[in-house]
């Protein structure tokens, strides 16, 4: 059955069964690869992408239930220039490994957006459900408070 899907402002037919996972679509049809499988139990955030600007899982929405427009790590800045959350992160060197790291950008970007100048607490819930086995929490909450402080100047 074909559905059509908005991803990264175009719309794409894709051919797969209702129940195929968003993340599978993504990374497999659309050959998306940014966004990570991780877990595929909704455990580790690797698989972060906007639906209508909401952070969601994608390992955990279902093709047939997809209720807006998608974005994903690689529709997230321009051409001509990184979104201020990534150059945040290249600024601050957040990835060891990176894996995990499309995933905390896309957190980030939804926290930023909800919440423009977060406290820390604020900042370590939001990121609560992305998990980095290497670590590097420290840069990904400093990066975030740069990018909060570029997006107030
Ligand atoms: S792969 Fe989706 S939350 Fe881990
Ligand atoms: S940078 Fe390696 S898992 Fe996060």
């Amino acid at each position: 059955m074909s559905t059509s899907l908005t991803v990264n402002g175009e719309t794409r037919d894709i051919d797969l069964p209702d129940d195929v996972p968003l993340l599978w679509v993504l990374r497999d049809q659309l050959n998306l690869t940014g966004t990570k499988f991780g877990c595929g139990v909704a455990a580790c955030g690797a698989c972060t992408v906007h639906i209508d600007g909401e952070a969601v899982r994608s390992c955990q929405v279902a093709l047939g239930d997809v209720w807006g427009a998608v974005t994903t790590i690689e529709g997230i800045g321009s051409p001509d220039a990184l979104h201020k959350v990534q150059q945040a992160w290249v600024d601050h060197q957040v990835a060891q490994c990176g894996y995990c790291q499309s995933g905390q950008i896309m957190q980030a970007v939804t926290l930023l957006e909800q919440t423009p100048n977060p406290t820390d607490a604020e900042i370590d819930s939001a990121m609560s459900g992305n998990l980095c086995r290497c670590g590097t929490y420290p840069r990904i909450r400093a990066a975030i408070r740069a990018a909060s402080q570029a997006q107030e100047g």
